[in-house]
C-alpha cells in the first residue's frame, strides 16, 4: 500500500509540476532556509532533469579541450544541461539563460563558467608573475577586478584559482599557479578565492571560485602535461594539498578534479580525494566539477572498460558535474533505472549544484549578471587598466643589475631596443588570457618610446624571431647596438609555449635568441635583458651576457608601461621568485625545500651528492629578487628560545635600507627541523612580510611562530610537532644566512 501511495504522490507531483513553471511555484513566498528551497526544487525534478544539472557543456565560442559538441542549445532547451562554459558577454549569456528559464519545463537557471585566470578583458600578469609580487593585497585586487569584469559579462563562475604546486619548469602550466611552495601557494590561494568571491556571492561583482586541479596535477612526471603522478601520501599532504585546503577555508564553493592519476586512480574516480579528504576530512559542501572529459579519459587510463563504467566510478567517487564528457548525460538514466546507481547519489549531487545556484541569487533573478550597461562601464576601464599596471610593476623581478645600469635616465640620447619580444604585442597576455585582446596591450617598445619621445632616441630592431634559426637580422641589431648608449633586449617565449599541453623538454630561450644576445654583448655596450616567459628558464647563457636582467613573465594589458616604470626608476622593483630558476634542465626537479640526504655535498669528498658537470645550487633561488637599493638584516631574536606547545614564539629581526632609494623588501622567515621521525626539508617558508623602507630607515619586523607551524606528518602519519631543535633563518631569499636556534620541549 505504501508503495502505491508513494507512486500516486509522485505522479501527482509530476502532474502538478507540468502545470507549474518553477518560479510560479516560487510566486508563493519561497521557503525560508536554503535547504528547504533546494529540496522544494529537487522534488519537482524528473530524473532526466536531475541528470541535466550534472552536465556542463562548452559553447562553440571557444574550445579549451579535445572535444566539441554542436547541439548544446538543443540540450539547454531539453533541460539536459545545467551549466555552460566558454559562453560570455551580457547579450549571449542573457540569450542562453532566457532559453533555459523561459523555454524549459522547470526553468532552472544555467550557470555560466569561464577560465578567468588572470583577468577577463583587462589582463593582469600570469598567476606565476603575480605570485612574484608576494603582495597578497595586489593579488586579491587582481582577482577582484577580474570578477567585476567577468560578472559584468554575464559570468557566474571562474575555473580559478589554479593552486597546483609545481616544481618542474618543463610543465607548461607552471605559469598558471603560484610556484613551488605550499606556504606561499596557500596564502595566494586564499587571496585569489577572496578576490573572486568577495563576501557576498549574490553581489553582481563577485563570482564563484573553483580550486583546481584536485589534486597534484603539477607533479606530472618529467614535466610532461597529463603524465603520471606518483608520490607518497606524506608528500601529497605536506606539499600539494595545503593550497587546496587554504582555498576551501577561504570559502571556495567549487573544486575541479585533475586529469592525472594519483595512487593509481584518476582523480575523477578517486573517493580518497573527493570523499575522504575533501568532504569527510575537510567538510567541503560545494560541488565538484571534473576537468574537460576527464571522466571519459578514465577509459584510456585503463581503470574502467568503457564510459558507462567511468560514469559510475565518477559519481560514486564524489563527482557532481561532468565537464563536456556527456557521460552522465548518456548513461546515468539507465544506470539509475536499472538499480546500478542509487538515485541518492544523483540527488546529493543535484542538491550541491542547486545550492550554489541559490547562493548566487540566480533563482531570484537569473538575468542579474547579464547587464549590458555594467559591461560597457566596467570592461577595460581606466581604473582597471591602472590596477593591472600596478600589479604588473609589483610582479617584476630584478635578477641582475651589474654596475647599476638600471634605472635608465630619461636624458639618454640613444637607446637600441632589440629582440623578438620587444614589440611582440600578441605574447603579452600569455596563455589562459580569457576574453583579453592583445591589441589592447602596450608593448615594451611603446613603453620605452613613451619615456623617450624625442625623435631618433629609440632605435628598434627585432634581430630575430622567437623560434627558428634565421640569423639574418643579427647584423642590423648589432649595428643598432653599436650606435646606442644602452641596449634593451626583449627575449623570451611565445605565449603559447606555456599553458596547457605546452611542456618543453629544453627550458632555454627558444630559437637563436641566445646567439643574438651574445652578438649584442660582444659590442661591449650595457645590455638590459627584459624576459617574457611563462616558466623558469635556463638562463646560464643569458646571465653572463647581460648587465641587468628583469624577469617580467607576461604582464598583460599594461606590460610595456609597467616595465618602463621599472626601467626608468618610477617604480623600484621588489619582486621575488616564487619558483627556483635552475642552471639547466638536468637539475630538475630542484627546489629550495629539498632533503639533506645522507651524503650532502662536500667539495673535498668525491662520494657526496653532486653532479660532475654543474653545481647543486640553482642559478636563481626561490625567494630571490634584487632592488635598486640594498637591505641589511641584523639582530635576529627568538623569544622564548625554548618553547612548549602552547607557547607562541616571537621572532624579530631588524631590516635596514642601506641604499639611496626607497624600496620594498619581502622579509622571509624559514625554519629547519633538524631531527624528525622522518627526514625533513632543509628549509620551509613559514612567514613573509613586505616592508617599504626609506633610504637609511631601519625597522624591526616581527613574526609569531607556533607549534602548529612546525607540525608535519610523522612516521606514524599523524600531523604533529616533535620536540627538538629548529634553525630559524630570516632574510631576503631562501638562502638567508642570519640564523638562530629554537627548541621545542613537550
Ligand atoms: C582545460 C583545463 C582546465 C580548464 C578547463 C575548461 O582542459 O585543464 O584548467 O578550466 O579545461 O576550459
Amino acid at each position: 500500500m505504501i508503495k502505491l501511495a508513494k507512486l500516486l504522490g509522485l505522479g501527482l507531483t509530476v502532474l502538478l509540476s507540468h502545470a507549474f513553471r518553477l518560479h510560479d511555484v516560487f510566486l508563493s513566498p519561497p521557503p525560508k532556509n536554503l535547504e528547504a528551497r533546494v529540496d522544494s526544487v529537487l522534488t519537482l525534478m524528473t530524473l532526466e532533469e536531475k541528470i541535466g544539472q550534472l552536465t556542463l557543456f562548452t559553447s562553440d565560442w571557444e574550445v579549451t579541450g579535445p572535444t566539441m559538441r554542436e547541439n548544446y542549445k538543443e540540450d539547454i532547451l531539453a533541460g539536459k544541461v545545467g551549466a555552460i562554459f566558454n559562453a560570455h558577454t551580457a547579450a549571449y549569456t542573457r540569450e542562453l539563460q532566457r532559453m533555459a528559464v523561459e523555454e524549459t519545463r522547470l526553468g532552472i537557471p544555467l550557470l555560466f563558467g569561464y577560465d578567468v585566470i588572470h583577468g577577463y578583458k583587462t589582463i593582469f600578469p600570469v598567476p606565476l608573475g603575480e605570485a612574484a609580487s608576494w603582495d597578497l593585497g595586489a593579488i586579491q585586487q587582481s582577482a577582484r577586478v577580474a570578477a567585476a569584469e567577468a560578472s559584468a559579462a554575464g559570468l557566474h563562475w571562474t575555473f580559478a584559482p589554479m593552486v597546483d604546486i609545481a616544481r618542474d619548469p618543463r610543465w607548461g602550466r607552471v605559469m598558471e599557479g603560484a610556484g613551488e611552495d605550499p606556504y606561499l601557494g596557500s596564502a595566494i590561494a586564499r587571496a585569489r578565492v577572496e578576490g573572486f568571491q568577495g563576501t557576498d556571492l549574490t553581489a553582481t561583482n563577485t563570482i564563484l571560485a573553483c580550486a583546481k586541479h584536485f589534486a597534484a596535477y603539477g607533479a606530472a612526471q618529467a614535466g610532461r602535461d597529463y603524465h603520471t603522478v606518483d608520490m607518497s601520501e606524506r608528500v601529497l599532504r605536506e606539499v600539494y594539498l595545503p593550497p587546496f585546503h587554504a582555498a576551501l577555508q577561504a570559502g571556495a564553493r567549487t573544486f575541479m578534479t585533475s586529469f592525472n592519476e594519483l595512487f593509481g586512480v584518476p582523480a575523477s574516480g578517486s573517493s580518497f580525494l573527493l570523499r575522504q579528504v575533501l568532504r569527510d576530512e575537510w567538510g567541503f559542501e560545494g560541488f565538484v566539477v571534473t576537468d574537460y572529459t576527464s571522466i571519459n579519459e578514465m577509459v584510456d587510463h585503463g581503470v574502467v572498460a568503457n564510459e558507462a563504467e567511468a560514469g559510475e566510478l565518477a559519481i560514486r567517487a564524489g563527482v557532481d558535474m561532468d565537464m563536456q564528457g556527456a557521460v552522465f548525460y548518456q548513461y546515468l538514466l539507465d544506470q539509475v533505472r536499472n538499480g546500478q546507481v542509487s538515485v541518492t547519489l544523483v540527488d546529493d549531487a543535484v542538491r550541491r549544484i542547486l545550492r550554489v545556484k541559490f547562493e548566487l541569487g540566480l533563482f531570484e533573478d537569473p538575468y542579474r549578471y547579464s547587464d549590458e550597461e555594467r559591461q560597457k562601464a566596467t570592461l577595460l576601464s581606466p581604473a582597471n587598466r591602472a590596477a593591472s599596471r600596478e600589479v604588473a610593476r609589483k610582479s617584476i623581478v630584478l635578477l641582475k643589475n651589474e654596475g647599476e645600469v638600471l634605472p635608465l635616465s630619461t636624458t639618454l640620447r640613444r637607446v637600441a631596443v632589440i629582440g623578438p619580444l620587444a614589440d611582440g604585442r600578441q605574447e603579452l597576455i600569455g596563455a589562459w588570457s580569457g576574453a583579453g585582446d592583445y591589441r589592447d596591450c602596450v608593448t615594451l617598445l611603446e613603453g620605452i618610446q613613451a619615456r623617450l619621445p624625442k625623435p631618433g632616441t629609440v632605435n628598434y630592431v627585432p634581430g630575430c624571431s622567437i623560434g627558428g634559426a634565421d640569423r639574418g637580422g643579427f647584423a642590423a641589431a648589432v649595428k643598432a647596438a653599436r650606435q646606442a648608449d644602452v641596449v634593451v633586449v626583449g627575449l623570451g617565449e611565445a605565449a603559447q609555449m606555456s599553458g596547457e599541453a605546452a611542456s618543453r623538454s629544453d627550458i632555454r630561450l627558444p630559437g637563436v635568441q641566445e646567439e643574438l644576445l651574445q652578438a649584442l654583448a660582444a659590442t661591449g655596450k650595457p645590455i638590459v635583458v627584459v624576459l617574457m616567459n611563462g616558466r623558469p628558464l635556463d638562463l646560464s647563457a643569458v646571465a653572463p651576457n647581460a648587465s641587468s636582467i628583469l624577469e617580467t613573465w607576461y604582464l598583460g594589458t599594461e606590460a610595456g608601461n609597467a616595465i618602463a616604470d621599472v626601467l626608468f626608476g618610477d617604480y623600484n622593483p621588489a619582486g621575488k621568485l616564487p619558483i627556483t630558476f635552475p642552471r639547466n634542465v638536468g637539475q630538475v626537479p630542484i627546489y629550495y625545500g629539498m632533503k639533506n640526504t645522507g651524503r650532502p655535498f662536500e667539495a673535498q669528498d668525491k662520494y657526496t651528492s653532486k653532479y660532475l658537470d654543474v653545481a647543486n645550487e640553482p642559478l636563481f633561488p626561490f625567494g630571490y629578487g634584487l632592488s635598486y637599493t640594498t637591505f641589511a638584516y641584523s639582530n635576529l631574536q627568538v623569544q622564548p628560545a625554548v618553547f612548549t606547545p602552547d607557547e607562541p614564539v616571537s621572532i624579530k629581526v631588524r631590516v635596514q635600507n642601506t641604499g639611496k632609494r626607497a624600496g620594498e623588501e619581502v622579509v622571509q622567515l624559514y625554519v629547519r627541523d633538524r631531527v624528525g621521525s622522518v627526514t625533513r626539508p632543509v628549509r620551509e617558508l613559514k612567514g613573509f612580510q613586505k616592508v617599504m623602507l626609506q633610504p637609511g630607515e631601519s625597522r624591526e619586523v616581527a613574526f609569531t611562530l607556533t607549534e602548529a607551524d612546525v607540525q608535519f606528518y610523522t612516521r606514524s602519519m599523524r600531523l604533529e610537532a616533535e620536540p627538538g631543535d629548529f634553525d630559524i633563518y630570516v632574510g631576503g631569499d631562501s638562502q638567508a644566512t642570519l640564523q638562530a636556534l629554537l627548541t621545542l620541549r613537550k
